[in-house]
């Protein structure tokens, strides 16, 4: 099965072709940092003119470093939601049309489920069930997987998720966008130590406290702290380790608590934070110490790329969305995007 994956949900135009038997063979991905830098963050319709731009020339550029010929694909795979609704409507529209043009199918990934799925990429790619940890710029949730389609959410943020936390404190430190790799190289040089940070939702985490996470507290214990002193380099370096120790901390005890709590031996981390250096210490010293193993896909896989889109679709293909035959687009779930989706109602069959 021969999968080509579009993902435009945000600011990363990418693209990739996925063979269920050989594998990934080839991806492209341009990201549009250069473009949102100058405004602090991402401006939606910018991305959306970008997105169309970069989309046809990468796709082309995909085909040929894969030695794909159009005629060649079984399907294509595009991310439906969640994300902005002008960016998503230009990988939808490419999709479709393409998939109409060839007779083949157009399938509508889930952004998460495309996350969630991406440590299947790896060689050493991790068996059903496990628990996974999604850690992205829009998402913070621990789930119980069971297979494709099957996710039971065991906890999620409250309030900002850990990659926002990342950038809203970059921004505090003076960080470019996205800030998240910035204040962690910051925090390399820090003593995290220095400043005492909460960890939000942890105190009462014990035997049966929640596996929710809440990270607006502490970006105001941070934007408390900086007001209260003159920023010198070792300062913003400390306040960055801090701030980082901090979350890892929340995260990897939840992460352990649900591998506890599930009686699962296996934990999948993905997301744009799942490429922090000190998350991934911790939690291979966490999992060391209890008995557990650590999933991770490539440093590359972890923020947004096509690659996971084309495993998602292809995934899918092979199971409840098996009537997605060629010449019978009329089953996908459609042209329409889903800007704001939620992940537990993504159930086989639905
Ligand atoms: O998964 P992703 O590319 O996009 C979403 O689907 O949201 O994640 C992007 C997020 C941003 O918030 C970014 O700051 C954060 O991941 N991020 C990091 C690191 N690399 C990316 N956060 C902490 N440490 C990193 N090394
Ligand atoms: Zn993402």
């Amino acid at each position: 099965m021969l999968v080509l994956g579009i993902e435009t949900s945000c600011d990363e135009t990418g693209v990739a072709v996925y063979d269920s038997d050989r594998g990934l063979l080839a991806h492209a991905l341009h990201s549009q940092v250069a473009l949102h830098d100058q405004y602090g963050g991402v401006v939606p319709e910018l991305a959306s003119r970008d997105h169309v731009r970069r989309l046809l020339p990468l796709v082309r550029q995909v085909l040929r470093e894969a030695g794909v010929r159009e005629p060649d694909l079984d399907a294509i795979a595009f991310t439906q939601g969640p994300g902005l609704a002008g960016a998503l409507l230009v990988g939808a529209a490419v999709a479709n049309g393409l998939a109409f043009g060839l007779g083949i199918a157009a399938i509508g990934v889930h952004h998460l489920e495309g996350h969630l799925l991406s440590p299947l990429l790896e060689k050493n790619a991790p068996a059903f069930p496990f628990v996974a940890l999604l850690v992205s710029g829009g998402h913070t949730q621990l789930m119980r997987v069971s297979g494709v389609g099957d996710y039971q959410m065991l906890g999620e943020t409250l309030d900002d998720a850990a990659g926002e936390a990342f950038d809203k404190t970059a921004k505090l430190l003076g960080l470019g966008y996205p800030g998240g790799p910035a204040l962690a190289k910051l925090a390399q040089r820090g003593k995290p130590d220095r400043f005492e940070l909460p960890r939000p939702m942890l105190e009462q985490l014990g035997k049966r406290g929640d596996l929710n996470f809440s990270f607006s507290g502490l970006k105001t214990a941070v934007v408390t702290l900086l007001r209260q002193r003159t920023l010198d380099d070792q300062t913003r370096a400390d306040v960055a380790a801090g701030f980082q120790e901090a979350v890892v901390d929340v995260l990897v005890a939840k992460s352990l608590a649900a591998i506890a709590r599930t009686g699962l031996e296996r934990l999948v981390v993905a997301g744009g934070v799942g490429a922090n250096v000190r998350l991934r210490a911790l939690l291979d010293a966490g999992a060391a110490r209890e008995g557990f193993s650590v999933f991770y896909p490539a440093m590359e896989f972890c923020t947004d790329n096509g690659a996971m889109i084309a495993l998602a679709g292809a995934m899918r293909l092979a199971t409840q969305d098996r009537g997605l035959k060629a010449g019978d687009p009329g089953k996908s779930r459609g042209f329409t995007v889903r800007p704001r989706w939620d992940l537990a109602t993504l159930a086989l069959g639905r």
